[in-house]
C-alpha cells in the first residue's frame, strides 16, 4: 500500500508521510532555470516533457512520500476557454466571463485543451522515482475556481461588493465547473493519480450561513465522486470558519488545515485523518526553530493518523536546504 493510503484508508499511526504543497515551484534554482525561459505559465503547464521534469524535481532532493503534479487549479477555466494569465508580481488574470461560450464548450474541446496535464500524470506516475509514492492529482474546490472566474484575479482579502449580485450566473457557472471537474478528475484518476487534493484557497471568505451552499454542497458531490472511483480525497478549506462542521459534512478521507488552525483544539474537534499545519514562515527561520516547530505538530499528532505538510504553500524565499532538514527531521520521528 502507498504510504499516504496507509494513512488514509487504514488510518496508520506508526509513520507520517510527508509531502509540502507548491513543493514543485520557484524555491527550486532548478524549477526557476525552467520557468525564465518558459515565460507563459499556461504552456509550460501544458508541455508534458518539462512539467514531469518540474514535478520530479523536489523528489530528486527529498525523501518525500509523494509527487503533486505540476499544473495549476487555473486549468479548468482555461480548458473553458476562459483566458488565463499569470503576471509578474501580480498573479492570475483572467479574461471577461462569457457565460454563453462557456455553457457551449462540451468534453471533447475540455480534454483537447488539458489532456497534456494526464499525459504527465501518466509519465510521472511510472518513473522509477515514484516507486512505491504517491501520485497527487489535485482540482481548485468550485466555490475557489467560481471566485477567480467571476473576480477574474485573486480577491486579496475580500470580495467585491456586488460578488453575488448576478445570482443566475452564478449557479450555472458553478454547475459547469463542477460537471468539468469530475471530468478532470476522472482523467487524472485513469492516468494514474492515486490520491486527490481539493483546494478551496477562498474558504475563509464565506459567512457561515453561506457554506452550504457555495462550499458544502458543491464540495460534497466531488468528494463522493472521489470515493466512488476509489482513490482517496484530501480537502483543503483553507481558513474555513468551521473545520469541524465541513468534515462532518463533507466527509473527505482527510483534511489539511491551516496555519491559524489551533493544533490541540482540532484533535479533539475531528476524527477523520489530518494533513498540514505548519506555518512555512517557519522555514524562513533557522533550523532549531524549524525543528521545535515541526516537532510540535508531530507530537500533538502522534496518536492520530497524520500527513506532515504546511499550512499553506512554501513560499517561494524558501532555501532548498530548510526544506531538506524540515523532511530529514519528520522522517526521523518515530
Ligand atoms: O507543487 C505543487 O504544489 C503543484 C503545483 C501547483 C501550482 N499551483 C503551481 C503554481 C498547485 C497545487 C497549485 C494550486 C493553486 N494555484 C492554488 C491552490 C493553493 C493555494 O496556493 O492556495 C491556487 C489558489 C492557485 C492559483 C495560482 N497559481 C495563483 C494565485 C498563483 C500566483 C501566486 C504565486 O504564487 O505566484 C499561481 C501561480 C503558480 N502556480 C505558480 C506555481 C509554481 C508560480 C508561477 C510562477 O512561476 O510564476
Amino acid at each position: 500500500m502507498k504510504p499516504l493510503n496507509k494513512v488514509l484508508i487504514n488510518k496508520d499511526t506508526s509513520f507520517n508521510p510527508i509531502w509540502i504543497m507548491r513543493q514543485a515551484g520557484r524555491y527550486l534554482p532548478e524549477f526557476r532555470e525552467i520557468r525564465k525561459i518558459n515565460t507563459n505559465f499556461i504552456n509550460l503547464c501544458l508541455n508534458e516533457k518539462l512539467s514531469t521534469e518540474i514535478t520530479l524535481q523536489p523528489l530528486k532532493r527529498f525523501n518525500l512520500d509523494a509527487a503533486i503534479i505540476f499544473s495549476d487549479i487555473l486549468i479548468l477555466p482555461y480548458g473553458l476557454g476562459q483566458k488565463v494569465e499569470f503576471e509578474k508580481n501580480f498573479g492570475p488574470k483572467l479574461g471577461e466571463l462569457n457565460l454563453n461560450e462557456i455553457a457551449k464548450i462540451d468534453k471533447i474541446d475540455f480534454v483537447e485543451k488539458v489532456h497534456r496535464v494526464y499525459k504527465a500524470i501518466n509519465k510521472v506516475s511510472l518513473d522509477h522515482n515514484l516507486k512505491n509514492k504517491n501520485t497527487i492529482g489535485f482540482v481548485g474546490a468550485p466555490w475557489t475556481l467560481l471566485v477567480y472566474m467571476i473576480n477574474q484575479q485573486s480577491p486579496k482579502k475580500k470580495l467585491k461588493k456586488d460578488f453575488f449580485k448576478d445570482e443566475y450566473l452564478i449557479n450555472r457557472i458553478l454547475l459547469i465547473i463542477e460537471k468539468f471537474l469530475k471530468i478532470h478528475i476522472k482523467n487524472q484518476i485513469d492516468n494514474g493519480a492515486n490520491v486527490i487534493q481539493i483546494f478551496d484557497s477562498w474558504a475563509g471568505l464565506l459567512e457561515e450561513s453561506d457554506l452550504p451552499n457555495y462550499i458544502y454542497t458543491p464540495t460534497l458531490n466531488l468528494v463522493n465522486y472521489v470515493k466512488s472511483l476509489n482513490v482517496p480525497v484530501i480537502c483543503f478549506p483553507r481558513e474555513i470558519k468551521n473545520y469541524k462542521e465541513f468534515c462532518e459534512i463533507v466527509k473527505p478521507d482527510g483534511v489539511n488545515i491551516d496555519y491559524n488552525v489551533d493544533p490541540k483544539k482540532i484533535l479533539r474537534d475531528i476524527k477523520i485523518p489530518i494533513q498540514g499545519g505548519l506555518d512555512p514562515k517557519f522555514l524562513l527561520t533557522d533550523k532549531e526553530t524549524l525543528k521545535k516547530e515541526t516537532l510540535k505538530y508531530l507530537e500533538i499528532f502522534k496518536d492520530h493518523p497524520y500527513i506532515f505538510n504546511l499550512g499553506h504553500g512554501v513560499l517561494p524565499e524558501t532555501s532548498p536546504e530548510m526544506v531538506e532538514y524540515l523532511v530529514k527531521t519528520v522522517k526521523e520521528y518515530k
